[in-house]
């Protein structure tokens, strides 16, 4: 169903992811290419809430490409998730002119998202976008590969340090309760091995792996563990391992570092690709969708897929990351 929309609003939600910035720009140029109004929201659900609107021109969206973080603000919003909250937000969105919504975050957005449109009947659209990667219907959500890039440059560092002391480095990285992100920066870093939630760990392996690399003459290693990971941390996969074995090792947690820098140029095509994907769907008469990139292919999924239908990890690049991990 085709409707008319003269004015289009845009907000990021959940946690920062680098990219975002080129997903806005692209929202508000496609937008205003195609005569629309576009009204940046402040500080997610909750800058709704307080009604903290933004007209923006194309200017307004120079020179941010290259900026991490989201100029507009983000938040996690309790009072959003419920009833009473939403219908505020519905409120303010009808008293700023606001035809329809781009929701740019992760799943928990997503769902904000859905309820909204559900219960007001302003259409919305959303784009992924965290560091986790973690959303179905996209293959890679914004920021991930920025993350990835990230953690690989810590780890390249941590690297040298652990060579020239003979070191076994332990490595947390984030990804809430899913090991995309320890997947990738595992085979790229080079790591012995990764700890992610949808495994189980099995530390008298890791401790004969550790003791087989040692005795032929391996000086260092690297263990990347998913933050979500079963043994609860970093610390006490570290403290399991070292129970088996006696080593010479240090923990390192990469924490935010992994959110923030200028994002890759994936991120930034990605965050062009989808802005304009959402605008154009609007257009198309879609709403309660997000627009995501598959196979290099522009879909759509409807928000409730986005987050009851699981995103494996792909176990093929695990077996290919520990049979190269030498
Ligand atoms: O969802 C992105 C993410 O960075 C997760 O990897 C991490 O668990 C969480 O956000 C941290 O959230 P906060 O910034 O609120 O501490």
């Amino acid at each position: 169903m085709k409707r008319t929309i003269g004015t289009i609003g845009v907000l990021t939600s959940g946690g920062d992811a680098p990219g975002m910035n080129a997903a806005i720009r692209a929202v508000v140029r496609a937008a205003i290419q195609r005569g629309l109004r576009t009204v940046g929201v402040e500080h997610g659900f909750t800058g709704l809430l307080d009604g903290c609107f933004l007209d923006m021109d194309l200017r307004s969206v120079g020179n941010i490409l290259q900026r991490g973080g989201t100029i507009l603000g983000t938040s996690r919003s309790p009072e959003f998730m419920t009833e009473e909250g939403r219908l505020r937000a519905a409120d303010q969105l009808r008293r700023a002119g606001i035809d329809a919504l781009i929701v740019i975050g992760g799943e928990g957005s997503f769902k904000g998202a859905a309820k909204l449109e559900e219960e007001c009947g302003i259409p919305m659209m959303g784009i992924p976008a965290t560091i986790d990667n973690d959303v179905y219907g996209t293959d890679f959500a914004i920021g991930f590969d920025t993350a990835v890039n990230t953690a690989i440059e810590a780890i390249d560092r941590l690297r040298d340090t652990a060579e020239s002391h003979g070191r076994v480095f332990f490595v947390e990285v984030m990804g809430r309760q899913t090991g995309f992100l320890a997947l990738e920066i595992g085979l790229a870093g080079g790591a012995m091995d990764i700890l992610v939630p949808e495994f189980t760990d099995d530390f008298d392996h890791l401790a004969d792996l550790l003791r087989d690399s040692v005795g032929q003459g391996r000086q260092s290693s690297i263990i990347v563990v998913s933050e979500g990971d079963k043994a609860g941390g970093v610390f006490q996969v570290a403290d399991q391992v070292a129970k088996r074995i006696s080593i010479d090792y240090r923990v390192a947690i990469l924490g935010h570092i992994q959110r923030g820098g200028a994002p890759t140029a994936r991120d930034r095509i990605l965050g062009a690709r989808l802005g304009a994907g959402a605008v154009h769907g609007l257009l198309h008469g879609r709403s309660g969708c997000m627009v995501g990139e598959v196979a290099e292919r522009i879909t759509v999924t409807p928000f409730p897929e986005t987050w009851q239908r699981v995103k494996s990890l792909d176990a093929e690049l695990v077996e290919l990351m520990r049979e190269l991990s030498g």
